[in-house]
């Protein structure tokens, strides 16, 4: 385990294990149809590669940024676009796949900006829901983890950018955000 962590919550077992019955859920609610898969860096980028490969369906690849937080452990507020995607989504079904829903305000902010975009439908697959975090009514249609409020890093999360390539998700020390 990496020494920064305290504790590893989630092995690498465990996630694929689940990411694999998301996969599965996916295959059935997109049969038939060509979602545009959105992945919202960068936090969701080790997910989004393994959920893909796990759901048996045809689906199109986007990448866009949205952020609210700096190197804090805390969120700084409203989420602004920093990258915005390479296509259109314009009467696309929408597949956004997400890290965490935590204070919520990404994902009430990302589902208005694909309405404004004009998509047909949006759906959201995350990784891990903090309920205890909320701020705004947000809820993903499919999450894989509901987990307690700590801070974690690894398999995409970070902390001050490092830890993402960790193949488990770990609880960081506080000691490391807290200094
Ligand atoms: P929200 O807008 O507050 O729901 O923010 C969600 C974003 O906050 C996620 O996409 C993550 O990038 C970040 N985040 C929230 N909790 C954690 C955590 O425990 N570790 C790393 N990043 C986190
Ligand atoms: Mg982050």
């Amino acid at each position: 385990m990496h020494p920064d962590c305290e504790r590893v919550l989630l092995t690498e077992q465990q996630i694929a294990a689940r990411v694999r019955e998301a996969g599965d859920w996916l295959t059935a609610r997109f049969a038939g149809r060509t979602p545009v898969a959105v992945c919202n860096l960068k936090g969701s980028v080790v997910f989004f590669a393994d959920v893909l490969r796990a759901a048996k369906i045809d689906a199109e690849m986007d990448f866009m940024a949205v952020s609210s937080y700096g190197a804090n452990a805390v969120s700084s507020g409203k989420p602004y676009v920093k990258r915005d995607l390479f296509s259109s989504v314009e009467g696309r079904d929408v597949l956004l796949v997400e890290d965490i829903v935590d204070t919520g305000r990404t994902l009430v902010t990302l589902r208005e900006f694909f309405k404004e975009r004009g998509a047909a439908s949006v759906t959201v697959v995350a990784l891990l829901d903090k309920p205890a975090r909320r701020v705004v009514k947000a809820a993903a249609d499919f999450v894989c983890f509901s987990v307690e409020d700590e801070f974690l890093v690894g398999y995409g999360l970070d902390y001050a950018e490092r830890y993402r390539n960790l193949p488990y998700i770990g609880v960081l020390k506080r000691a490391v955000y807290e200094k």
